[in-house]
């Protein structure tokens, strides 16, 4: 028999730290932030980091890079999307999102549906209105599941 055996992740085993859910936000706030102090964002002026925990234990992050066309910006969910797939791929357990302040910021309609399509099934996401599931930021999504051709 398949012994099963629980992803271990630094820092996120603290009752404290985690409310019981086994993610430790803390450290999500800290890697996003961080993530946050590499935006280039000349033109908005509005730095933005992200932070993901991904189901296997690892911690993805990403920043925003602006363009001088405007519309090519990259929001930091995609850098954070690309450095998931860099660093090995898998899906996404808890997200955190921060502006140049540090505050939690809502991820923009295009970025709920980029992380839709990686979510973990369990995926919760910290919100300006407490933690949430991937679902209550994007109900009724369009997924790959939409695009599978049926019988
Ligand atoms: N931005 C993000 O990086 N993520 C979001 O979810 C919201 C918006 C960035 C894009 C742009 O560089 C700046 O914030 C202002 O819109």
């Amino acid at each position: 028999m398949t012994k099963v055996t629980e992803t271990v992740v630094p820092g996120a085993s603290g009752a404290a730290a985690d409310g019981g859910s086994g993610v430790d936000w803390a450290a999500l706030e800290v890697a996003a932030v961080a993530a946050m102090k590499n935006a280039y964002a000349p033109y908005s002026k509005f730095a933005v980091g992200a932070a993901a925990l991904t189901a296997d234990g690892r911690i993805v992050s990403g920043c925003n890079v602006e363009n001088a066309s405007y519309g090519l910006t990259l929001c930091a969910e995609c850098a954070l999307v690309g450095n998931l797939h860099m660093t090995g791929g898998g899906l996404l357990r808890a997200f955190y999102c921060v502006d140049a302040d540090g505050a939690v910021l809502m991820p923009c309609g295009r970025c709920r549906q980029l992380l839709y399509e990686f979510r973990a099934p369990d995926m919760e996401l910290m919100t300006t209105h407490g933690i949430k599931t991937m679902d209550q930021v994007l109900p009724d999504a369009f997924g790959p599941e939409n695009l599978e051709e049926t019988p």
